[in-house]
């Protein structure tokens, strides 16, 4: 073996140069993430054991749960560019985990639709859908979010291939404009449009950026560097 082409450097310097680890990569990060995202929930079952969600808590239900599912699909949507801008790689992987809180969500306000003021009545519900287009807007939301949750697993990702996968999630933005606009239609009804603009302007940064980024990789490669 040429030992000339050995590295020399001694253990404090080989120290010194090492790069802090990031807390991001640290076990324990994830299931702290997951505790975070479970506080929504364990909040609304508490103020509902403790008939604390006021004069009407099926509706304080159905409204926070809608709430939580399009705050997530928000956060989802951040993590690229967050994760670009902060130059920190390493939170990709909580990427998965806040996409499913999304979907833990919408489930859990679909069910307090369908529980709360349905009573489970599949005829009703099945009826009540068609009938006021914000909700069937949001039920093809929900709809469209079941084969990204179903394939958010290694396995899935595996048999599917890669490009097949990231065309199928790319499903995600229209799922969160289809959201948008179940909110809008929601709130129209009693001209009411503050909450939506700030979700319109979170979510025209987020798909804006998506574009710019699209539009500046194109270039890139349409002029290669000299
Ligand atoms: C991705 C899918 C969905 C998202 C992001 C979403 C989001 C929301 C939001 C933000 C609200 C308003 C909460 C507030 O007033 O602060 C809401 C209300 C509501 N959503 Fe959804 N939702 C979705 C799917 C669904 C589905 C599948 C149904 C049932 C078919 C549904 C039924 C309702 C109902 C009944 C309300 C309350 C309307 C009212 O109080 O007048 N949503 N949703």
């Amino acid at each position: 073996m040429n030992t000339a082409t050995m590295s020399t450097s001694t253990a404090p310097q080989r120290a010194a140069s090492a790069k802090p680890k990031s807390l991001l990569l640290h076990p324990a990060a994830k299931v702290i993430l997951f505790a975070i995202c479970l506080l929504p929930f364990a909040w609304m079952f508490y103020a509902a054991y403790a008939n604390a969600l006021g004069a009407n808590p099926a509706e304080a239900l159905i409204r926070k749960t809608g709430d939580w599912t399009l705050r997530f699909l928000c956060i989802t949507l951040a993590v690229t560019p967050l994760r670009t801008w902060i130059k920190q790689p390493s939170l990709a992987r909580f990427r998965r985990m806040l996409g499913l809180f999304s979907f833990f969500y919408v489930v859990l306000h679909f069910l307090s639709y369908a529980w709360l003021d349905m009573g489970f009545d599949i005829d009703a519900i099945v009826k009540d859908i068609p009938k006021r287009p914000f909700a069937l807007v949001g039920f093809l939301a929900l709809l469209l979010m079941i084969p990204l949750a179903a394939t958010s697993f290694n396995r899935a990702i595996k048999a599917l291939g890669a490009k097949r996968w990231q065309a199928l999630h790319k499903s995600v933005y229209a799922i969160v404009l289809l959201g948008l606009l179940h909110f809008f239609w929601m709130k129209a009804a009693k001209n009411n449009f503050g909450e939506v603009a700030i979700y319109a302007v979170v979510i025209a940064v987020l798909l804006g950026w998506r574009v710019r980024q699209r539009f500046i990789t194109k270039r890139a490669v349409a002029v290669p560097a000299r």
